[in-house]
């Protein structure tokens, strides 16, 4: 049967070359942990498959200056790049520039991904981007040290996290000069937007611009929630944290030198790293086994938050081969890759019943326990603000970084952040 199968998709590959209807398409994808290899190996299957060929390009790793290249390219009606990996936050940015999915993709196969993520690709009506991986933040944790250190679950609270990753890191610096309590993005940049929603979220202090445009930034809860994080830089959390991304964190916490981490999903198959005794390209990861994940921390009687996050595929509406790359997006977006992903990368899938796949729940078992952290995720403010998103996380992030640095107070910082937001919304968004 398998051979069958092969034999059979070598004849259409060949069929395809022969009638010189083969396409090269190339893909910007990501470059993120395993992104770059997670990305080629599902390009290189539908390559396969239908006898096209799939040039990978390299991607800078922050989603801004992703942006910036992508909005370049795309401003100048350029042809380069066929399929793009674009950010949840995205669609009202780029979208005039990107074909309607459900031109291509039929719609029973488009209705079987969260509802909520393909209205949030859908601008005037078009679905600008297929959904292909989504993502919220959450609390990793040292399942080892919490039980040397006598806790028998992770923090519930901000206070309860700093308590907690101040005991173990006096422990483990006695050891271990280099051992820090809490690693974060804490760098100026789309990712330090992301962990301030969750903490201001936690605290009950909204979402930045509320769902009908009001900016609310300048409130008390939120005020104390970046209190809170302050005190958290340069005692449990390095100085550094401030340099840091996604990968930077990950780094620290996968060497083994970190009690807790927020990030994405993804960084726990890569914690979970097993030793590859083929190649022995990849080392086992030392914390393989000793790692927990939870719901992120809440503030005084407010609710834990994870930032809604997360990737689709989009097919440039410039491109000289919009029908084989809207299949390669069908492929990949489709449920047996998105399954692969899920299982060998823990990437969340954006196909409900993927949630209920007993492979995918045994590689990932926090899919399933964490379920509501993925669909009831904090939203940033981007279908609200539109064309305006990327200059309100900007200010965002830049007033927010300014505390964690210690050159603003959170009042002050706040105030001054309103009226920014305010001067760019204009007279609306
Ligand atoms: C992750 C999220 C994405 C977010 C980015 C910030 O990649 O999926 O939505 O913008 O992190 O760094």
């Amino acid at each position: 049967m398998k051979r069958a199968l092969a034999s059979l998709s070598l004849t259409l590959a060949c069929a395809a070359v022969s009638q010189g209807t083969a396409a090269t398409l190339t893909f910007a994808c990501d470059s993120v942990g395993q992104g770059y290899d997670e990305c080629k190996k599902g390009a290189d299957a539908w390559a396969k498959r239908t006898g096209n060929t799939v040039r990978l390009i390299q991607v800078p790793k922050e989603t801004d200056s992703r942006l910036a290249l992508y909005q370049q390219q795309l401003g100048a009606r350029s042809a380069d790049v066929d399929v793009y990996m674009i950010d949840v936050v995205w669609p009202g940015l780029i979208g005039q520039h990107l074909l309607d999915m459900k031109k291509y993709i039929p719609a029973a196969e488009v209705s079987r991904h969260f509802p909520a993520i393909v209205q949030n690709n859908t601008i005037g009506g078009k679905l600008v981007g297929m959904p292909w991986f989504t993502d919220a933040g959450v609390l990793y944790y040292r399942t080892d040290l919490l039980k040397k250190y006598g806790y028998k679950a992770p923090p519930k609270t901000w206070n309860e996290l700093a308590t907690m990753a101040q005991k173990i890191q006096a422990g483990e610096r006695k050891a271990n000069s280099r051992f820090v309590g809490f690693v974060f993005q804490g760098k100026n940049y789309e990712g330090l937007t992301c962990d301030a929603l969750e903490w201001i979220a936690s605290f009950g202090g909204g979402t930045i611009v509320d769902g009908i445009g009001k900016v609310t930034v300048n409130n008390a809860k939120t005020v104390q929630a970046l209190q809170a994080i302050q005190g958290l830089v340069g005692t449990v959390s390095p100085q550094a944290v401030t340099t840091y991304g996604e990968e930077e964190a990950r780094n620290v916490w996968q060497a083994g030198n970190a009690a807790f981490m927020r990030n994405w999903p993804y960084a726990y198959a890569a914690g979970q790293q097993k030793d590859d005794p083929k190649t022995k390209e990849n080392e086992a990861s030392p914390i393989r086994g000793k790692i927990g994940v939870a719901a992120l921390p809440a503030g005084p009687g407010g609710k834990p938050a994870g930032t809604l996050g997360g990737w689709q595929l989009a097919v440039n509406a410039y491109s000289k081969n919009p029908k084989e790359a809207a299949d390669l997006v069908r492929y990949l977006t489709g449920l047996q890759e998105q399954k692969r992903r899920a299982v060998q990368a823990s990437y969340n899938p954006t196909i409900a019943s993927l949630y209920k796949d007993k492979d995918v729940l045994k590689a990932v078992p926090f899919f399933g326990s964490l379920y509501d952290v993925f669909t009831n995720a904090v939203a940033r403010p981007a279908t609200v603000t539109g064309s305006k998103y990327n200059q309100v996380s900007d200010a965002f992030s830049t007033a927010v970084y300014s505390v964690l640095t210690k050159k603003s107070a959170p009042g002050p910082a706040m105030k001054t952040l309103e009226g920014q937001l305010n001067r760019i919304k204009g007279r609306g968004w």
